[in-house]
């Protein structure tokens, strides 16, 4: 395990010179853009290749359609554009694609009575793709589960030359239970009516790890995601057994908080953490995304 396998994830906030703390998940903050220097300067030295951003929208420019997703100068595209300019190609970046951050029912797509539609949920998914490959980012991040979104993406990028942009498909995103702190964090919890079950895989099914797989490779994915990390390691193995292709592993904000309150209550020696994130290199995972990234990240380096 090295720091170079790990991809840290920030949260975003707007405002000036704002830190802020996230209840459920101790140890980690919001951020406003000006702090993004910083970080990414800690990121940089410590050996991580790259971060993941994901914005906490204010209430009042969300709407039933996640318009605001395609704001040129929405949080993200601002991030984008100040961490490029500033770090140019020294700090990877990838963004989600998906729309709940953006919705005020926090669904990852559009509703029609009360169920996410797909196609039309796509339209708007591959323009906001379009924009964060436009504003510079590196790797585009489908984590909206629809179907066909990987190869609509990946030709509309293509159309408009932004063929070097890549795809990580969260291909394999079940309906976890493990999600409530990130809800928090980026404030969709409250929001969120019902569950993602209709969209996001059941947690009982592994044959459907391989379908959706095969359908995202096919379309064009250069990478794919498994998440959550954790309780779905034997997925991970399977998937890097059967398609060879990089597999990423994602420790959700549940499995960060459980940990890291374990260890702050004393039960548990902080060493779970290491313990944790090497069971997914075992596994076959190509890079793991943590909350626990820059930590872990300067302890590696250091020893
Ligand atoms: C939503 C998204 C989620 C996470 C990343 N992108 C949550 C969800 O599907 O509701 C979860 C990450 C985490 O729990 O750390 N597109």
């Amino acid at each position: 395990l090295s720091s170079s396998d790990l991809i840290y994830p920030i949260f975003l906030i707007e405002g000036k010179n704002k830190k802020q703390t996230i209840k459920s998940m101790p140890g980690v903050y919001r951020y406003s853009i000006d702090q993004l220097g910083m970080i990414i300067n800690k990121v940089i030295k410590h050996k991580i290749p790259m971060v993941a951003l994901f914005p906490s929208t204010p209430n009042n420019k969300k709407d039933k359609f996640g318009s605001e997703s395609l704001n040129e100068n929405n949080l993200v595209c601002k991030a984008i554009k100040f961490i490029k300019k500033r770090f140019k190609n020294n700090i990877g970046i990838m963004t989600d694609v998906a729309l709940d951050p953006y919705t005020i029912h926090g669904h990852d797509g559009i509703l029609k009575n009360d169920y996410v539609i797909n196609d039309e949920s796509v339209d708007v998914l591959i323009k906001q793709a379009l924009i964060q490959a436009q504003m510079g980012c590196d790797v585009i991040a489908p984590s909206d589960m629809m179907d066909g979104r990987v190869g609509k993406i990946r030709k509309y990028l293509d159309k408009n030359k932004y063929h070097d942009a890549q795809i990580l498909s969260y291909a394999v995103k079940y309906a976890s239970n493990f999600y409530g702190p990130f809800r928090d964090a980026v404030g969709s919890k409250k929001s969120l009516k019902s569950d993602k079950k209709s969209y996001q895989m059941d947690f009982a099914n592994s044959n459907e790890s391989l379908r959706e797989v095969a359908l995202d490779i096919k379309e064009g994915a250069d990478m794919v995601m498994v998440k959550p990390g954790l309780p779905y390691l034997d997925i991970i193995q399977k998937i890097k057994e059967r398609f060879k292709i990089p597999v990423l592993a994602y420790q959700v904000s549940g499995e960060y908080s459980l940990i890291k309150n374990g260890i702050n209550n004393g039960f548990i020696n902080d060493e779970a953490i290491i313990e944790s994130l090497m069971s997914f290199k075992r596994a076959g995972a190509s890079a793991i995304v943590s909350y626990f990234a820059l930590d872990i990240a300067k302890k590696l380096n250091f020893n």
